[in-house]
C-alpha cells in the first residue's frame, strides 16, 4: 500500500513534468502508454484549429480530453461549450446549436442564442455525434466548411469562428456504411483523431486512478482511510470496468462511504456482477466447451491474460493470482511468446 502511495506521488510528478514539457492544461490522470500518447496528441491538437474526433467507450474521459485540448489552445480565454446530441429531439438540437428567433416554433417565446454563437472564438464539443439526425448533419457540415448560418426562423446570416471537437462511442465507419452518417461529414470531422482506450486495456492506470479518487473523496468526506487492502486492489485491477473511469469513480465514492476499517476492502467495492458475468471462469467454460487438458487451458489463459495486459507481467501475475516468478516459469515451460 505504501508502495502504491509512493507510486502515486511519483505519477503526479511525472504527469506534471509531462504537461510542462508539452505545455498542456489537463486533469487527465494516468501513467499508461495510452495516456502518455493521448497527452501528446492533445498537445498537437491544441496547436491547430483542425476538427478533432475523439473516440472511445462511454466513461473513458472523452470530455476531459476535449477540455484539455481547449484549455491548452490559444482559444483558452474564450468559451468552451459542450452539447450532447443524444439528449435532445431534432428540433431542440437544431435550436441549441443554431439558436432561434422569437416565434420560430411553438414554444419559442424568446430569441435564443445558439451554442455556435456562444462559442465564438472558443470551442464547441459535440458529444455523441453519431446520434445527430441527417438534417442537422447537413447544416452542421456547411458551418464546418465556413458558411454562415441563420437562427431558426431568422434571416440574418451569422458567421462564427469556432473550433469543433466531436466525440462518439459508436462505430462511425459502420454508421457511414449503413447510410446513417454522412460520409463527407465523417471525413471532415476526423482531421485529427484521438482514441481513448477502455480502462480494461490500460490496467496500469487503475491503481493510480483509484488512489486519485480515494484522495478526492477522502478530502470531501473527511474520512480517514489509508488505502486499499491487497484483495481490494486485486479486484479493482482484474475487474473489466464496463463503465470505465466513470464507474471506477462511483465505485470508490461508494467504498469511501461504506468502508468501516482504515482501508477499503473487497466487500466495500460494489461492482456490477451483471456486466462481468460473461468474464467469470464459469461462464468462460460453459459458453465454449471443447475438450482440452488443464495444461492446454492454462497455457491459453496465461497467453490471453498477457495479451490483455499488453505483456505487463506483474499485472498478469496479479490477475492470475500467482507469483511473478511462477508466471515466468510457466511462460518458459509453455513457450508462450509475444506476437
Ligand atoms: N484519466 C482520467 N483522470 C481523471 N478523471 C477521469 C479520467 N478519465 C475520466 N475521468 C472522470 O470520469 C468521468 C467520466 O469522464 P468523461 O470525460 O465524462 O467520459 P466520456 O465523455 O468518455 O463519457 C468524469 O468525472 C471524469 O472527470
Ligand atoms: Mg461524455
Amino acid at each position: 500500500r505504501e508502495e502504491l502511495a509512493q507510486n502515486l506521488t511519483q505519477v503526479r510528478t511525472e504527469n506534471y513534468q509531462l504537461r510542462e514539457r508539452l505545455g498542456i492544461q489537463s486533469e487527465i490522470v494516468g501513467r499508461s502508454e495510452a495516456i502518455v500518447k493521448i497527452n501528446e496528441e492533445i498537445a498537437r491538437a491544441a496547436a491547430s484549429k483542425a476538427t478533432v474526433l475523439i473516440r472511445g467507450e462511454s466513461g473513458v474521459g472523452k470530455e476531459l480530453v476535449a477540455r484539455a485540448v481547449h484549455y491548452s489552445s490559444p482559444r483558452r480565454d474564450h468559451t468552451f461549450v459542450c452539447l450532447n446530441c443524444a439528449a435532445l429531439s431534432e428540433e431542440l438540437l437544431a435550436s441549441e446549436l443554431f439558436g432561434h428567433e422569437k416565434g420560430a416554433f411553438t414554444g419559442a417565446y424568446e430569441r435564443k442564442i445558439g451554442k455556435f454563437e456562444l462559442a465564438h472564438q472558443g470551442t464547441i464539443m459535440l458529444d455523441e455525434i453519431g446520434e445527430m439526425s441527417p438534417g442537422i448533419q447537413a447544416k452542421f457540415l456547411r458551418v464546418l466548411e465556413g458558411h454562415p448560418f441563420e437562427r431558426l426562423g431568422g434571416s440574418k446570416a451569422i458567421k462564427v469562428d469556432v473550433r469543433v471537437i466531436a466525440a462518439t462511442n459508436r462505430d462511425l465507419e459502420k454508421e457511414v456504411a449503413e447510410g446513417r452518417f454522412r460520409r463527407d461529414l465523417f471525413f471532415r470531422l476526423r482531421v485529427l483523431e484521438i482514441v481513448v482506450p477502455p480502462l480494461r486495456k490500460r490496467v496500469d492506470d487503475i491503481p493510480v486512478l483509484a488512489y486519485y479518487f480515494l484522495n478526492k473523496f477522502r478530502e470531501e468526506t473527511g474520512r480517514k482511510i489509508k488505502g486499499f487492502t491487497q484483495r481490494a486492489m486485486d479486484r479493482l485491477v482484474s475487474y473489466r470496468w464496463p463503465g470505465n473511469v466513470r464507474e471506477l469513480k462511483n465505485v470508490i465514492e461508494r467504498a469511501v462511504v461504506l468502508c468501516r476499517g482504515d482501508a477499503i476492502d473487497q466487500e466495500d467495492l460494489l461492482l456490477s456482477s451483471l456486466n462481468t458475468a460473461g468474464d467469470t471462469a464459469d461462464a468462460m467454460i460453459e459458453s465454449a466447451y471443447r475438450p482440452c487438458s488443464l495444461a492446454e487451458l492454462e497455457k491459453a489463459h496465461i497467453a490471453a491474460t498477457l495479451k490483455h495486459t499488453d505483456w505487463n507481467k506483474s499485472r498478469s501475475a496479479m490477475i492470475l493470482g500467482i507469483e511473478r516468478s511462477t508466471l515466468d516459469r510457466k511462460i518458459r515451460r509453455y513457450g508462450i511468446t509475444r506476437e
